[in-house]
C-alpha cells in the first residue's frame, strides 16, 4: 500500500483545552477509509487538522510525503485536498450550479477531471436542481452539492464529514453509490462518521477514535463484528 496521507501523533488544542492527543492514522492511495466515533470523539478535529484550519501543536502531516503542517488551509486545498465540512457551507444565495462553478473558479486550475456535467452524472438530482437557490435545496441535496462542489477541484483526497448524518435511508443509499463511484474514479476518501452501517458498506478499513486517542483499528469487517469495541466505542 502507498500512502497518500500519514497523520503522525497529532496534538491538537482549541485555546487551552486539548482535545487530540497524538492521533496517527494512514491513508493508501485508492482507499476509502473511515474514522469512527461518538460525538464529541474528536473526528472532525482530526479533519480540521489534517486541512490547517485548526493546526495541531505538534506532530506531523504527509501528503506524498510532503509536510502540510504550518500550510495554510488553501495552500492544503491546492495540494489536492477536497475537504466536506459537516455544515456544508452553500451559498444559499446562489444556484446549485452557480455554487459549483464557484468552486471551479476558485480551484484555478483547468483541466481537471471533474467538471459540471461529470457531477451532474454522478448527482441527477443536481441537475435536475441546477436553478434553484442553495437555501431551497434538502439537508440531503445540499450534502450531495457540497461533495459535488469538492469534486470540481479535482482533488486526490477527499476529506467527507458525517456524509449521512440525519439522511433518509434511501439518500443513504444513494451517497453509498457515490462514495463508491468517487472511489472508482481514482479519489482516495477519509470518512468521519459514527454511522458503523455506512462506513462498513463504503470502506475496508477503519479507525475508532474517543476521546482524542484512536483505540483500535483494522478492517471494517472485524470491527463489525467485534462487540466489545462497538459497545465501547460505537454503541449510542
Ligand atoms: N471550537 C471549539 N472550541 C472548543 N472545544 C471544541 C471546539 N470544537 C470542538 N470542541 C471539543 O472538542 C472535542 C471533539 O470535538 P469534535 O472534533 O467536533 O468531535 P466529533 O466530530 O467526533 O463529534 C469535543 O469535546 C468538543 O466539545
Ligand atoms: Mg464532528
Amino acid at each position: 500500500m502507498t500512502a497518500i496521507l500519514e497523520v503522525r501523533e497529532i496534538v491538537t488544542a482549541y485555546g487551552q483545552s486539548q482535545v487530540l492527543h497524538g492521533i496517527s492514522l494512514v491513508v493508501g492511495q485508492g482507499e476509502v477509509v473511515s474514522l469512527l466515533g461518538r460525538n464529541g470523539a474528536g473526528k472532525t478535529t482530526t479533519l480540521r487538522s489534517i486541512m490547517g484550519l485548526t493546526p495541531p501543536r505538534s506532530g506531523s502531516i504527509l501528503l506524498k510525503g510532503r509536510e502540510l503542517v504550518g500550510h495554510k488551509p488553501f495552500e492544503i486545498a491546492k495540494l489536492g485536498i477536497g475537504y466536506v465540512p459537516d455544515d456544508r457551507r452553500i451559498f444559499p444565495d446562489l444556484t446549485a450550479e452557480e455554487n459549483l462553478e464557484i468552486s471551479r473558479r476558485l480551484a484555478q486550475k483547468s483541466g481537471g477531471q471533474w467538471t459540471i456535467e461529470r457531477v451532474y452524472k454522478l448527482f441527477p438530482v443536481l441537475e435536475r436542481l441546477r436553478a434553484s437557490k442553495g437555501n431551497c435545496l434538502s439537508g440531503g441535496e445540499q450534502k450531495m452539492l457540497a461533495i459535488g462542489r469538492a469534486l470540481m477541484k479535482s482533488p486526490e483526497l477527499m476529506l467527507l464529514d458525517e456524509p449521512v448524518e440525519g439522511l433518509a435511508p434511501l439518500v443513504v443509499r444513494n451517497v453509498m453509490e457515490v462514495v463508491r463511484e468517487i472511489q472508482r474514479s481514482g479519489v482516495t476518501i477519509l470518512l468521519a462518521d459514527q454511522n458503523l452501517k455506512f462506513c462498513r458498506k463504503v470502506s475496508a478499513r477503519g479507525y475508532i477514535i474517543e476521546k482524542g486517542l484512536i483505540h483500535h483499528h483494522g478492517d471494517m469487517e472485524s470491527i463489525w463484528q467485534n462487540e466489545e469495541i462497538v459497545r465501547k466505542y460505537l454503541a449510542v
